[in-house]
């Protein structure tokens, strides 16, 4: 059976620890929608178009990944695009209450939606787009964080507006 699976996130700005988890479900399921949604809850600093070009740069070239901006409920944009489970990363136990009531939430509003969570590569436990932010803001190095074909355009943004 064709599966295909939503990874939902603000994704502001894609970090490599995002990119290991969209890279390893391309692998195990057949179509992946990378959905860079609006939280409310965020107030980003990246649009969401230059969030969707970020990713586009980044995994647009693998052919069972698709990326797109979602607005409104992940619930019912997985069920309008034919997704059957939203796969999410689990950094460490903090992650854990967050993500399993928005599982719950998500299974309420839309019965067929299953969450899968992957554990994330050790090596990222401790990266989130918010510490992107804040290492460059200060003009720090975030080589190891984000993406090469990104890192110019994300660090010279961030230090600028660090300097403002
Ligand atoms: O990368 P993030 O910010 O942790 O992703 C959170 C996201 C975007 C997946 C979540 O906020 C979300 O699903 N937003 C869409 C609105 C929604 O469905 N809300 C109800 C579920 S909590």
């Amino acid at each position: 059976m064709h599966k295909t699976v939503i990874c939902p996130g603000s994704f502001d700005p894609v970090t490599l620890g995002h990119i290991d988890i969209i890279t390893r479900a391309s692998r195990m399921f057949d179509e992946i929608i990378v959905g860079v949604f609006v939280n409310s809850e965020k107030h980003p600093t990246f649009t969401i178009e230059e969030r969707v070009d970020f990713l586009k740069r980044t995994v647009g070239d693998i052919p069972n990944i698709k990326v797109i901006a979602c607005d409104g409920l992940l619930a019912e944009c997985a069920r309008d695009l034919g997704a059957t489970a939203v796969v999410r990363g689990l950094r460490a136990v903090s992650d854990f209450e967050y993500e399993f009531q928005m599982a719950l939430t998500n299974r309420k509003l839309n019965p067929e939606l299953d969450t899968v969570f992957l554990a994330s590569d050790s090596s990222f436990t401790y990266l989130s787009s918010s510490i992107v932010k804040n290492v460059a803001h200060h003009g720090g190095d975030i080589t190891n964080f984000v993406p090469a074909c990104i890192h110019d355009e994300v660090f010279n943004r961030l230090k600028t507006k660090g300097n403002k």
